[in-house]
């Protein structure tokens, strides 16, 4: 019997209501994050990727609604707590950190308030408890100087440092999960890297779960163990690092890798998927990806092809996949 995984989403379903039609931003996700796993969630911007990351902690909020689905978390549909339970989870069994900390942080707090502030709500420490462990967490998340930089305000700290301190608040509560939406995208290459191995040491440390949402196959590389691929609210593809980035099954997937710098590849080669996401008002009938896919064809035109298993690890959404799998096509 495989074990039951941490968190379970299964045929999600999230509308939003424009103008008084309502659009189906994610349409019918499914994918599982078991105890302890890095899973990557893909895919370019305007896929559903946010959505889908909010969805899981109910923070969907009018005019967007979800219309469909479960997201069973250690077993419980989170979708059927009542908002008070849903507060337990919330920053408890999972934390989130969001792509620009500056909007999480409350610019009238210092850090070491805000950190305190976390590890009272979750964990009932109180006064110089809490701040003895909050100069902790700076120190675990590599910040120097925490016991100066605790009295500091967010506008003090560089964007890198912003981010240490979120993720130092999410850690605070020991989350089982760790939902990290974009957590690098506003930084620069170099902090970049350091907060990746950070977020990866962490996980070792602590054992938990991580979702790692990204439009960027090189992060996915760093620190995931499996992927699942987003293309205008649908999962195209899934699989394990290794067997995504050896043998991408769905073109959309192998677009993706060719514009990514890869280690050995020069920039040169490097060619971006033309065209862009549709907007989830304005799908193409068919696979949705067939106006940007060099395989479309008539069936693609018409046909929405099924997300299929092909092993334990492998599922695919692609009328060519068996045959562009490893071909280099696309
Ligand atoms: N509050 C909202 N109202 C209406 N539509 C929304 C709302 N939030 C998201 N959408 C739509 O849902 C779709 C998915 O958006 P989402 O933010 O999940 O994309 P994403 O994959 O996270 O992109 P990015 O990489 O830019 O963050 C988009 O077409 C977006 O316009
Ligand atoms: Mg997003």
């Amino acid at each position: 019997m495989p074990v039951e995984p941490l968190l379970e989403v299964r045929d999600l379903q999230v509308q939003f209501t424009r103008r008084g039609q309502a659009v189906t931003a994610v349409d019918g996700v499914s994918f599982h994050v078991g105890a302890g796993e890095t899973v990557a969630l893909v895919g370019e911007s305007g896929c559903g990727k946010s959505v889908t990351a909010r969805s899981i902690l109910r923070l969907i909020r009018p005019p967007g609604r979800v219309t469909g689905g479960r997201i069973l978390f250690e077993g419980r549909d989170l979708l059927s707590l009542s908002e008070a339970e849903m507060r337990r989870i919330r920053g408890n069994a999972i934390a989130m950190v969001f792509q620009e900390p500056m909007t999480s942080l409350n610019p009238v707090y210092t850090v070491g308030q805000q950190i305190a502030e976390a590890l009272r709500l979750h964990r009932g420490l109180k006064g110089r408890r809490a701040l003895a462990e909050a100069v902790d967490l700076l120190r675990k998340v590599q910040i120097a100087d925490p016991e100066r930089r605790i009295h500091e305000y967010p506008h003090q700290l560089s964007g890198g440092m912003r981010q240490r301190v979120m993720i130092a608040m999410a850690l605070a509560c020991r989350p089982r999960l760790l939902i990290a939406d974009e957590p690098t995208t506003a930084l620069d290459v170099t902090v970049q890297a350091q907060i990746l191995e950070l977020i990866r040491q962490l996980q070792a440390e602590f054992g938990m779960a991580v979702l790692m949402i990204t439009h960027d196959l090189g992060v996915v590389a760093e620190v995931a163990q499996r992927v699942v691929v987003m293309y205008a609210g649908k999962v195209v593809e899934e699989g394990t690092v290794a067997e995504i980035f050896r043998r991408p099954a769905h073109p959309y997937t192998a677009g993706l890798l060719q514009s990514v710098p890869r280690l050995g590849q020069g920039k040169g080669r490097l060619q971006p998927i033309p065209g862009t996401v549709p907007d989830p008002a304005a799908l193409p009938g068919g696979c949705r990806f067939h106006p940007r896919c060099p395989l479309a064809d008539e069936r693609c035109r018409q046909e929405q092809p099924p997300l299929e298993s092909w092993s334990e690890t492998r599922r695919v959404a692609c009328w060519w996949a068996g045959r562009t799998a490893g071909s280099g096509v696309a």
